[in-house]
């Protein structure tokens, strides 16, 4: 008798607690969707590989199902999902208001729980400046003769090899470029492969967060501790061992630990680091090799950029000068290339926020406490904002603003959030291309 009460009861719980699951408690209406299975919701569906460049089969299924806003659950967390322009838009005007920027665990064990991702109010504006220190006009402006050097250099070895595999190629490349402003990192100096503790990188960031030996997260996150270790040995090198003059961003993070104003920790300075490295080699690295594909897919596109950057030669006063900052201003075409590559190479298909309170839009309710995630690549491809949407087409930003995001063109986030890499990106690719088209077609 007993037994059958207590069974009852289990189930009776169990059911209550499944009906709980899939419909969570909200002061409006959710907006549709699946809670998926108890405990990993919808994890597994959303993780499945996926190496086209399309709205990844995930989204794109339900936005088929519930329309443009979805709920579902990932990870144990419940998360609206957003491929509305609109909302989009305005959750990226309310960064720190109504939301705030908020990344899974699985991101945050890999790139540190002091990354700049996670940090909010003052702490995060101290770092963005440092950032924008390092990566901004002026400092760009400086480096354009640095970029010129090692991409020529690059491209005069590649043009003797058979084959190159692009992508791993251009990654290298950057990651010394970038390595070298920030830590004055030089491969060939050195005893041990920084480069290589990042390569399992991309793949571990969107698996199945499973830490066992094996799995691609295992192997992303001893990459993380083995590139930390290597970074804060350098840190320590340095310390023990100061420059006279402030020539890269150690020097500038030892100064600013020294001073002790009680900001900055070893901590955030190490993940910041860490992070910089990551974000800019595996990202513009990507871009720089879809743009090779796209151009050597579209001669007329090619013939155009080539017509720019041989304009561009012909009007120079000293025909042996490098690139100037001018110069590089004014390659209207190649910019609009850049647009339209990161366009459709949809780098970053997923940006995460939370509802800092319960929020109303479009007649449906964001819980407080609920992940949001923007679905840029569903903007990006969406046959209402552009026409033929999967066509390369660079002449379709023709007199469009070329900097900065807006409610179709979010491959750099928004609102205060945007990419703090983005032209440091863009001399990047701006340079190659100059140096591909003009010296060795
Ligand atoms: C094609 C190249 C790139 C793409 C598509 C890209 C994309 C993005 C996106 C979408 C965000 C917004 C994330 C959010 O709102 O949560 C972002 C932020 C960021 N990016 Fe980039 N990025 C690129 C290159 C770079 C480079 C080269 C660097 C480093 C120099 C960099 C450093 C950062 C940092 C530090 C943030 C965080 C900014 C913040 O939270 O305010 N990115 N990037």
């Amino acid at each position: 008798m007993w037994a059958l009460f207590f069974g009852a009861l289990i189930i009776i719980s169990i059911t209550h607690w499944v009906h709980r699951w899939r419909n969570p408690r909200c002061n409006g209406t959710l907006p549709p969707g699946s809670m998926g299975l108890p405990l990993i919701g919808e994890t597994l569906q959303f993780f499945a590989p996926n190496s086209s460049f399309d709205i990844p089969p995930f989204v794109k299924e339900r936005m088929k199902r519930y329309g443009p806003i979805f709920r579902t659950n990932l990870v144990g967390r419940p998360v609206v999902v957003s491929t509305d322009p609109d909302l989009n838009y305005f959750i990226f005007q309310q960064e720190g208001q109504l939301f705030q920027s908020w990344y899974p665990d699985t991101f945050t064990e890999i790139f540190g729980r002091q990354n700049v991702g996670s940090l909010h109010g003052f702490m995060y504006k101290y770092l963005k400046n440092m950032v924008l220190n390092l990566f901004g006009p002026e400092s760009l402006k400086k480096m354009l003769p640095e970029v010129e050097q090692t991409t020529s250099k690059r491209l005069q070895l590649w043009s003797h090899q058979e084959t190159v595999e692009l992508k791993e190629t251009t990654a290298t490349m950057i990651f010394d470029l970038t390595a070298k402003k920030l830590i004055s990192y030089d491969q060939d100096n050195s005893s041990e492969n920084l480069r290589d503790n990042f390569v399992a990188f991309i793949h571990g960031l969107i698996s199945f967060p499973l830490d066992i030996p094996g799995t691609a997260y295992h192997e992303c996150l001893r990459g993380r501790k083995k590139a930390m270790r290597m970074l804060k040995n350098q840190l320590q090198e340095r310390r023990a061992n100061p420059r006279k003059n402030r020539s890269d961003f150690f020097d500038y993070v030892l100064e600013e630990l020294q001073e002790d104003r009680g900001i900055l920790t070893e901590e955030i300075a190490l993940d910041l680091m860490f992070v910089l490295l990551f974000a800019s080699f595996e990202t513009t690295s990507l871009a720089l090799t879809l743009a090779v594909k796209f151009l050597s897919d579209n001669p007329l596109v090619l013939k155009k950029l080539t017509e720019e950057h041989e304009g561009i030669l012909r009007n120079r006063v000293d025909s042996n000068s490098g690139l100037t900052w001018n110069e590089y201003k004014s390659m209207k075409f190649t910019f609009q290339v850049i647009n339209e590559t990161v366009r459709l190479a949809n780098i970053v298909p997923g940006i995460f926020r939370k509802a800092l309170r319960d929020i109303q839009f479009k007649g449906y309710t964001i819980p407080e406490g609920w992940a949001v995630m923007v679905c840029p690549p569903a903007v990006h491809l969406s046959p209402e904002k552009y026409e033929d949407p999967h066509a390369f087409n660079p002449w379709r930003w023709e007199g469009l603003e070329l900097n900065g995001a807006s409610k179709k063109f979010m491959a750099f986030g928004g609102g205060m959030r945007f990419c703090v890499g983005t032209e440091f990106t863009k001399v990047q690719m701006a340079v190659f291309l100059h140096c591909l088209v003009t010296k060795f077609r």
